[in-house]
């Protein structure tokens, strides 16, 4: 079993990075089937979503555009619950199929604020693709369409997602030792 320490706390490999790439790779065969013959907008949330963004982008065979959005609402292993958007959204949304990538749904209110903001843009259509999701954590109804994994509650780290800033270049996915 591989394990790593990250600021002091140990992590077991739970996923390899060829199993992520497969299950990225399946959400989007789904959006290219549903956005056939459209031009999609993609909207990541940084930071947690860049590496997911980019192997999906890789997979993508529709026309498609991405843009990015810095939004806060985490530090260490709880939700705050506080939502800060750091980085605004310059590029006109409306009329536009718009999908937002994140890298993890957990308490669903980073995803439910962005859905409100979104909203009143007047988009065509809003849809979430989430690398991760943590039902058992969810705090609000949120609906991710298209998501890779469905994981239970536990904090996890690796392909763009960190424990306090780090982590995040790890290719396969780590989860913490409780
Ligand atoms: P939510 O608003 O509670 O759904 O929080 C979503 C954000 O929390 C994600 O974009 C991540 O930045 C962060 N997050 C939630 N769970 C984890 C985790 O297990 N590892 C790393 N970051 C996480």
């Amino acid at each position: 079993m591989s394990t790593i320490t990250i600021h002091g706390r140990e992590f077991v490999k739970s996923i390899s990075n060829e199993e992520i790439c497969a299950a990225v790779k399946e959400v989007a065969d789904r959006i290219n089937r549903d956005y056939a013959g459209k031009r999609p907008v993609l909207l990541g949330v940084l930071n947690g979503c860049f590496m997911f963004a980019a192997e999906l982008m890789r997979n993508l065979e529709v026309e498609c555009e991405i843009s990015f959005v810095k939004l806060s609402s985490y530090q260490g292993t709880n939700s705050t619950g506080v939502i800060r958007e750091v980085l605004g959204l310059s590029e006109s949304i409306t009329g536009r199929d718009v999908i937002i990538i994140e890298d993890i749904v957990d308490t669903g209110l980073t995803m439910q604020n962005m859905m409100e903001t979104l909203g009143t843009r007047e988009p065509a259509s809003i849809e979430i693709a989430s690398l991760f999701v943590k039902p058992a954590r969810l705090q609000v109804p949120v609906n991710v369409k298209y998501s890779a994994f469905t994981i239970p509650d536990r904090f996890i780290v690796g392909f763009g997602l960190d424990y306090d800033g780090l982590g995040r270049n790890l290719p396969d996915i780590y989860d913490v030792v409780e």
